[in-house]
């Protein structure tokens, strides 16, 4: 039997499982997933959260709910940390409800002495899986639930793509799309080819289709994802390259726009520069991951660019794309790096004027190279920096976002403004926040909006009609 088939006749029996737990309990049975992490495991959740809604669950904010799960991260270690304090939270509410399901997936289930210590020490989570299996969710969910033992199975590789689990978006206008899963780059810092597995696209055809149903059911922005989207399509049969999947997107009629995350410095093409340009639907925001500014440093990290190659870039993109938001990652502090090198480091975001970067402690993860490189740099050295670096970037990103104060500009209305009563909030093209008044019947929709306040990381305005 297809597998697609087979998880579908899992879902089919949970249904009545959980209906009859609807009966005995005489209220819905409520689910909660804490997602950690970037984007990919935004949209993975999506996918598990509509396994759960499917069968008949009801989702709640809290994580005192009958089922559970932890969709983890572990690119730095307090991403695993974070994981261990949740736990010690949630095992009271197991206490008061012996029943509940606690479920633990995502990157960090990859990693084997993460899973010894889960199966050995916390004996109240029942379900643990991975990255590669998460599509056979309905088959675990009924082991768990009917053999009532612990249910633990990570796969070491991800054998083929199934792609064919319900969805659940959190925003009825707005989703991801996988367009790759997996990176061959090896940075030396970074444990996600060891998590995520060996780079493999999807075929153009099966993301076309995806767009497109996504957009007959209301959607009006997508994000094309990948670790490393610039090398899509590189190892298909009839190789595809990025430019031309991004070309063929935004023909999708009724998609209005396109986003994509993560390009590399190392490949990216001048075509995918052309094909941005020529395509307004592309939204004006690259994020473009720097690391650091030091051509010795970038070579220790194996990233594959220098310095000079990096800013001769920036220079390409902002002269072909000049109303393009960019927006970088920073690591502070790997092995090795001397005031010397942070000064390159510095120098670069001088030049370059994100705006806004993510600034990050190196965190040593254990199985990459850089685990074993001497030359640790000294916590207070990097604090130090670490506060020299922010308040650069601050100071530049105030005045990239003052460029535009009193433009007016398209937003897309994402939700009402947690902070102000008759207020929204929503999204510019290069992904800065405006906060306006407004109806909350706009969300989903794209407005006109006058920016009348430029506050540095974000605006306040007022619709223009
Ligand atoms: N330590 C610190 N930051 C890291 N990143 C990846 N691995 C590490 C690490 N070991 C950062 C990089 C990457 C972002 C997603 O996380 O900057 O671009
Ligand atoms: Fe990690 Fe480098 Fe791959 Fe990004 S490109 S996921 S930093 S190895």
């Amino acid at each position: 039997m297809a597998e697609e088939q087979k998880q579908q006749l899992f879902t089919e029996q949970l249904k009545r499982i959980i209906a009859e737990k609807r009966e005995r309990l005489r209220r819905p049975v409520r689910y909660h997933i804490t997602t950690m992490g970037c984007q990919m495991n935004a949209r993975d959740s999506e996918k598990l959260s509509g396994v759960l809604s499917e069968i008949g669950c009801a989702e709640t904010d809290s994580e005192d709910a009958d089922i559970l799960l932890f969709n983890t991260c572990t690119v730095r270690e307090n991403a695993n940390e974070k994981l261990y304090g949740h736990l010690g939270i949630v095992k009271h509410f197991k206490k008061v409800n012996p029943d509940m399901l606690i479920g633990i997936c995502g990157c960090m289930m990859q990693e084997k002495d993460e899973v010894l210590r889960i199966r050995q020490k916390y004996h109240f989570v029942n379900l643990v899986f991975g990255t590669h299996n998460i599509w056979k969710f309905p088959e675990l969910l009924y082991a768990c639930e009917t053999e009532k033992q612990r249910v633990f199975d990570v796969e070491e590789q991800r054998d083929a793509f199934r792609d064919h689990m319900p969805v659940k978006r959190k925003l009825r206008f707005k989703s991801g799309v996988n367009i790759m899963y997996g990176c061959n780059n090896f940075c030396t810092y970074c444990i996600v080819p060891y998590v995520r597995g060996r780079e493999q696209s999807r075929e153009p055809e099966d993301i076309l289709a995806e767009v497109r149903a996504l957009v007959a059911d209301g959607v009006k922005e997508i994000m094309l994802l990948g670790q490393n989207v610039n090398s899509y399509g590189k190892t298909l049969e009839r190789p595809v390259g990025f430019a031309d999947l991004l070309r063929r997107v935004c023909r999708v009629q009724g998609l209005q726009r396109v986003r994509f995350m993560t390009p590399h410095p190392k490949d990216l093409s001048d075509d995918l520069i052309a094909a941005i340009r020529e395509n307004p639907k592309v939204c004006r925001h690259l994020h473009l991951p720097l690391q650091s500014g030091s051509t010795g440093i970038l070579r220790r990290m194996n990233r594959r660019y220098t310095k000079e190659a990096y800013l001769s870039l920036v220079d390409k993109i902002k002269r072909e794309l000049p109303d393009v938001g960019l927006t970088t990652d920073i690591i502070v502090g790997f092995p090795g790096e001397t005031e010397e090198d942070f000064q390159d480091t510095l120098d670069v975001v001088r030049r370059c004027h994100f705006q806004s970067a993510f600034t990050f402690i190196y965190s040593k993860r254990s199985g990459t190279p850089a685990a074993s490189f001497e030359e640790q740099v000294a916590p207070e050295v990097v604090a130090d920096r670490m506060k020299r670096l922010i308040e650069l970037v601050q100071s530049q990103a105030g005045t990239v976002a003052d460029r535009d104060q009193g433009n007016v500009m398209p937003v897309l209305v994402e939700e009402e403004d947690s902070h102000a009563e008759g207020y929204l909030t929503g999204r510019l093209g290069n992904n800065l926040m405006v906060h306006f008044p407004g109806d909350r019947s706009l969300i989903g929709e794209i407005v006109d909006v006058e920016l009348t306040e430029s506050k540095g990381f974000y605006y306040m305005g007022r619709r223009k009609e």
